[in-house]
């Protein structure tokens, strides 16, 4: 953990922790909240603890049941009291936070039923109100919470407390923000399905709490995040209210702290150290403000941003930047597999061994054509022996809908010769049904999840061989984690690594592509590559692994700034019509978003602003070091 030290204060208006990982500061937070059951306990009085569901708090709770289990802590005195319910939903439903918190937290350790409270989702609307007091006189009958956890989501919303709710609202039924409900989208397999109104603790409610303690993880939520800790105490985002708590704290990781100050301008708080990345990342940063290629940038704007030191040890403004473009330019490669018999002192990548053996790792089918449709195709036509892993089916992004389809197409087949095709027929009937009895939110079952997996396997397939991959060197992994699994609730265990691990094993490859090292931790991608991480690491001192250079591609995240890239591949206008057309394979589900093109076309036309060659698309990586 790296404690704040002062210069940071003047930005970061809430006391801020930044983390190696979740598990760590979930570690921190669990032995905070064990200290003080303890204390209290030989107190005689009880503890109140506030919880928050969603994906944020899970290490944290797994932290908790791993107390309870292996240290004995017991929760018997303890009383909680959830933030927010969805309005509408029973306590048994699929999504319910009810249904959630019991199978995240409280049927796994010693919890009074009696002590646990969470707003009823199914109280009659001439009821809320009555309900929605009676839940505030519980906390202050209970003494008031102790210690409040937060998740934030990406409106800046604690508890439910959309944009807009005020600095002393109390628990109320409230409208959902369309932000929200597009992020709970996953979970309930389509937005219109996501309940519109919830029950949630106030702002006021939350803030009476004696601490608090607010995480966020991974890169998606780093913009809100700083917002939220850096920026004014506003309506806008209700997280900003914690400012002015007496005793509210900020948990990061790495990934959710990206867009402090101290990291991303940390020459602004003093904390520079002019390392050559950070010294790339000002001189950008400084091109990008300024509207300015690199090349044109004058001592003085360097003065006027802080920078003047920097600009010292160079001499002056000309030497730096030409130092930085020079780099910057050096990024550009049309040979992602390496140039044969090319002088690679400068280049992304070494030229031999020629051809090289590339495995390109796929936490969910698409995120390798969105991410490095382009690359892809290059190594091939370059002539390495490019081999695409998809590590899990993807099928929980599959409606109902497309399962039907291809269950009522086979019906339809079979039963022009019911003989010959009974079985067909049974298995077709047989997934029509079950997706009737389980209805629009039941839990899916392996059958009907495998079909949908298949689907998806059969456009990843397409996508790939469309690029030139060989219909040979295409292997879906079906990760357990993922094929056991559901969103916000996905768990790591060792036979997912082996099944990463055997493939690195079996093809000892001198390139690994990848996504997802600081997207969320309890996402696909994360725990996908927490998977390869860990099989990677398994390796340590073999041969093979010593050759191989791994290489982070960016799937369904925002691309990466200008300053982080290692390697651009630029596409011309032609390559991307042809990615585009391999994303397109993906008809069951696809991000309208990315269909475009214009994400590579963006990163060209940055680079084209710092002055570097101009293209009209560009993908990009960055190299991987543990
Ligand atoms: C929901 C919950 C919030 C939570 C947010 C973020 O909206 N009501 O309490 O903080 O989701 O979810 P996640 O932690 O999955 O990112």
């Amino acid at each position: 953990m790296s404690a704040r030290t002062s210069p940071t204060e003047a930005f970061e208006k809430i006391p801020t922790f930044i983390f190696d990982d979740a598990p760590s500061a979930a570690a921190a937070l669990a032995a905070e909240v064990r200290d003080l059951i303890v204390k209290r306990k030989a107190e005689g009085r009880p503890v109140v603890l506030g919880l928050a569901t969603g994906s944020t708090p899970v290490p944290f709770y797994r932290e908790l049941i791993r107390l309870h289990r292996e240290e004995g802590l017991s929760f018997a005195e303890v009383i909680t009291f959830n933030l927010d319910e969805y309005y509408g939903l029973s306590r048994d439903h699929r999504e319910s936070y009810f249904r959630f918190m019991q199978e995240q937290l409280f049927s796994h350790i010693d919890l009074k039923p009696e002590n646990i409270h969470l707003p009823d989702g199914t109280v009659p609307l001439d009821g809320v109100f009555a309900h929605c007091a009676a839940y505030e006189a519980a906390i202050e009958a209970a003494g008031g919470v102790d210690i409040q956890v937060l998740g934030i989501g990406r409106t800046g919303h604690i508890g439910f407390n959309e944009p807009g709710s005020s600095k002393d609202s109390l628990t109320r039924l409230l409208p959902l923000d369309i932000v929200t409900r597009q992020d709970a989208a996953a979970d309930f397999l389509r937005e219109e399905n996501v309940p519109r109104f919830a029950i949630t603790m106030g702002v006021g409610t939350i803030l009476r709490a004696r601490k608090l303690v607010m995480m966020a993880w991974g890169g998606n939520k780093a913009e809100i995040a700083a917002k939220a800790i850096e920026g004014p105490e506003t309506e806008a985002v209700s997280a900003s209210f914690l400012q002015s708590h007496a005793d509210a704290r900020c948990f990061l990781d790495r990934g959710a702290s990206g867009a402090l100050t101290r990291v991303r301008l940390p020459w602004l708080v003093g904390r520079a150290e002019w390392t050559p990345a950070e010294t790339r990342r000002a001189v950008l940063w400084l091109a990008l403000t300024e509207k300015k290629p690199v090349l044109k940038l004058r001592d003085g704007e360097y003065n006027e941003h802080g920078m003047a030191e920097l600009v010292t040890r160079y001499g002056n403004a000309y030497h730096l930047n030409i130092e930085v473009f020079n780099r910057q330019q050096q990024t550009i490669t049309g040979w992602p597999g390496g140039k044969p018999n090319a002088d690679d002192t400068s280049r992304p990548e070494r030229a031999a061994p020629f051809p090289k053996t590339v495995l390109i790792l796929a936490p969910e089918p698409q995120d390798d054509v969105l991410g490095m449709g382009g690359t892809m195709e290059r190594l091939v036509s370059q002539g390495h022996d490019v081999h695409v892993c998809y590590m899990t089916g993807g099928d929980l992004r599959i409606t109902d809908a497309e399962a039907i389809r291809f269950a009522r197409v086979l019906l339809e087949t079979s039963e022009q010769d019911p003989e010959r095709w009974k079985e067909q027929i049974g298995y077709a009937g047989g997934i029509l049904e079950e997706i009737e009895v389980k209805g629009p939110f039941g839990d899916p079952p392996a059958r009907l999840r495998r079909l949908k997996a298949l689907i998806r396997r059969g456009e990843a397939r397409d996508a790939a061989i469309s690029l030139g991959v060989k219909p040979g060197q295409i292997r879906f992994l079906d990760l357990p984690f993922y094929t056991e699994g559901r969103y916000r609730q996905f768990r790591l265990g060792a036979a997912d690594v082996t099944a990463v691990g055997s493939v690195l094993a079996t093809l000892r490859p001198h390139q690994i592509y990848i996504t997802g090292n600081l997207a969320d931790p309890s996402s696909v991608q994360g725990l996908a590559f927490a998977a390869f991480r860990s099989a990677w690491e398994a390796r340590a001192g073999q041969p093979w692994r010593e050759q191989c250079r791994v290489w982070l591609y960016r799937g369904q995240q925002s691309e990466y700034g200008p300053h982080e890239i290692q390697m651009a591949i630029p596409m011309s206008p032609d390559q991307l019509t042809h990615k585009l057309h391999a994303v397109q394979k993906f008809q069951s589900h696809t991000l309208p978003e990315l269909l475009d093109g214009e994400r590579n076309r963006d990163l060209a036309r940055l680079y084209d602003s710092l002055g570097t060659a101009e293209y009209e698309a560009i993908e990009a990586f960055r190299r991987w070091v543990e």
